[in-house]
């Protein structure tokens, strides 16, 4: 048996209902009527953040050029106390304009695709670093808070696994040395002109409207169910984590104290295979003994990492953050959504 495919480690998950009802007492004391940005606000995550947000009670201003966002992720939320303002990160006249009466900014926007950015490093530079710059630019001028979206893959092929925040950042990506550059930015508007800013990285989120390796299965499911392709080895693993747990930690960290100035890891703290994740969704669909694997070898893509594991225990101890869906029980919960729903996944030009 390959080593990798039942990896799946666990961390306890947080189940207690009161102690959830207080979170969300106090997280609706800190947003309600407060004026918020959210740069990316048309994507996948900028979706069920801004749901949040708004239910929280915050009037929220999406900030999106909608180049891979959708127009009706806006569309579906509701729409008292939103605004859509179409512009780009990288201009910083439009960006200031919106931000301007904006107590917190969460920063999402990006080009956020590991394979694209290989194959256009400066559009993803532009994007990535300079549109964090504008951002950070913006904050300093008009004293918002950010929380800025960095991502896993800063620690590119980690020598310690599970990877804590102080291990050294080696990206083997575009997009991961982008975002590095990124963080350096908002660390040295922290230190130097006191911007409040919180960085997260974001590991393997997933959920309903996502993309990647879920929602890509899912859909090869769909329409050939007797055969699943999966890129490269399926050795690779990945930690994952629901969409629903990284928008609690982006309003979280957002009205703590302590996280200012911090980079924390937003990850489920365990790892599967890309083969015992396939395994996982195809006995939920019930194809087990119908579908067949097939590999594709080698690296699945340049600038892929064969596994992510993050350490969480920096989050759990300064915010009491945990995640709250374990893998197969969000996997579940997405497949039922979808059937309610009868959504489909966007095309993408990214994992
Ligand atoms: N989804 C994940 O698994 C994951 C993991 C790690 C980090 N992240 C980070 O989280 C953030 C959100 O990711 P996502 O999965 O929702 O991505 P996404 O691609 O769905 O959303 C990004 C949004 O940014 C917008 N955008 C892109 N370029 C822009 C520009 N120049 N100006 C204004 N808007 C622009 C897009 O239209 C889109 O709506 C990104 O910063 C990404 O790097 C995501």
């Amino acid at each position: 048996m390959n080593p990798f495919d039942e990896r799946i480690l666990t961390t306890p998950c947080l189940s207690d209902s009161s102690a959830s009802t207080r979170e969300e007492r106090k997280l609706r004391k800190v947003f309600e009527d407060t004026y918020v940005a959210v740069t990316g606000g048309a994507g996948f995550l900028g979706f069920h953040l801004c749901k949040k947000l708004l239910e929280l009670g915050a009037n929220v201003k999406i900030y999106d050029n909608l180049s891979t966002g959708n127009s009706k992720n806006i569309d579906d939320l509701t729409q008292k106390k939103l605004e859509f303002i179409r512009g780009d990160v990288r201009d910083l006249g439009a960006l200031e304009n919106c931000v301007k009466n904006c107590e917190f900014i969460f920063h999402l926007a990006a080009q956020s695709s590991v394979p694209y950015s290989m194959i256009h490093p400066t559009e993803d530079f532009e994007v990535n670093a300079r549109g964090t710059l504008n951002v950070l630019e913006s904050a300093r001028k008009k004293g918002a808070r950010i929380v800025f979206t960095s991502t896993s893959a800063v620690y590119g092929n980690a020598e310690k696994t599970p990877t804590p925040e102080d291990h050294p950042t080696q990206p083997i990506s575009f997009y991961g040395l982008s975002k590095c550059v990124a963080e350096d930015y908002c660390r040295f508007y922290h230190k130097n002109y006191g911007v409040e800013v919180v960085v997260l990285r974001i590991f393997n989120a997933y959920g309903l409207r996502g993309h990647g390796v879920i929602p890509d299965f899912l859909s090869k499911l769909k329409r050939i169910p007797h055969k699943l392709e999966v890129l490269g080895t399926g050795e690779q693993s990945r930690d994952f984590i629901h969409a629903s747990d990284v928008v609690r930690a982006f309003v979280l960290c957002a009205q703590s104290q302590k996280a200012d100035g911090e980079v924390y890891n937003v990850g489920s703290g365990t790892t599967i295979s890309v083969t015992a994740l396939a395994k996982m969704i195809i006995a939920l669909l019930n194809l087990r003994g119908v579908t067949k694997l097939f590999f594709t070898g080698g690296q699945a893509w340049a600038g892929d990492a064969k596994l992510t594991h993050a350490d969480i225990s920096k989050i759990i101890g300064d915010l009491n953050w945990r995640p709250l869906l374990k893998l197969k029980d969000g996997i579940e919960n997405l497949l039922s959504q979808k059937r309610d729903t009868g959504q489909s996944q966007r095309s993408c030009r990214c994992e």
